[in-house]
């Protein structure tokens, strides 16, 4: 288990989880942990490699050995790669959400990337971003976070982050696309979407980044983890 502190901020995607991990992150000073990233890059392995997301024995040997890396870039961009071949892209599109959505659900690839996942955990601590951080990978975490927002509300933000990349989409579809993924991720059986005991949850659906930041700031001073 981690010797250093760790927040974990679980939930569904679009609920603004990897805005809030990533400021909380450089405001502390602490390492990052994008684990949904760990998940596109195993699906976005697998086409590269040619093995089908339903191929379960295929899938858990390209996630055991899984070739990744997390470099920043200068702007805070942050540049994922697969064999040393630029990935970021490739995987923060529609189809490398499914694909990442299809293998997570399969239980040896979470077994094959759980210890990867608990070595992030490194001095002076850690924010861990993701499904299941605080029921699974970081159950002693010292502060759980579960951020959430309706269907609705992520579709819109979902759709307006399109549009603004100039990418052709419709909100229809958008909604259904979350509808169906929240019902894989929420209903698979192993580490299923569901917030830890222990987690404080925040609906983000009618607040505004800073609001939600200010929130869990206010809770990681409650705890102890920076002086108030
Ligand atoms: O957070 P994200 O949208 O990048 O995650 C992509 C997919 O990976 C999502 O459908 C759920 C899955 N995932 C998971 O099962 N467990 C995690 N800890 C993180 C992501």
């Amino acid at each position: 288990m981690p010797d250093a502190p760790v927040i974990t901020i679980d939930g569904p995607s679009g609920a603004g989880k990897g805005t809030i991990a990533h400021r909380l992150a450089e405001t502390l000073g602490w390492h990052f942990l994008d684990s949904g990233a760990l998940y596109r890059v195993t699906g976005q392995a697998c086409l590269i490699e040619g093995v089908a997301w339903d191929n379960h024995a295929g899938v858990t040997d390209i996630a055991r050995t899984l070739d990744v890396s997390f470099t920043s870039a200068p702007g805070g961009e942050v540049l994922v790669a697969y064999k040393g071949r630029d990935v970021s892209r490739a995987i923060r599109t529609e189809e490398g959400g499914r694909g990442a959505s299809t293998v997570a659900a399969i239980p040896s690839v979470r077994t094959a990337l759980l210890q990867r996942q608990r070595e992030f955990a490194k001095p002076p601590g850690l924010v861990a971003d993701g499904r299941d951080m605080g029921t699974v990978v970081f159950p002693q975490a010292e502060l759980k976070i579960f951020l959430t927002a309706t269907a609705s509300e992520r579709a819109e933000r979902r759709y307006k982050q399109l549009i603004a990349k100039g990418e052709s989409v419709s909100l229809p579809r958008l909604l259904e696309d979350i509808r169906e993924r929240d019902a894989r991720d929420s209903s698979r059986e192993v580490s299923p979407l569901v917030p830890a005991e222990d987690a404080i949850v925040i609906d983000s659906s009618n607040l505004s980044i800073p609001d939600v930041f200010a929130q869990v700031m206010l809770k990681v001073k409650e705890k102890g983890l920076i002086q108030a």
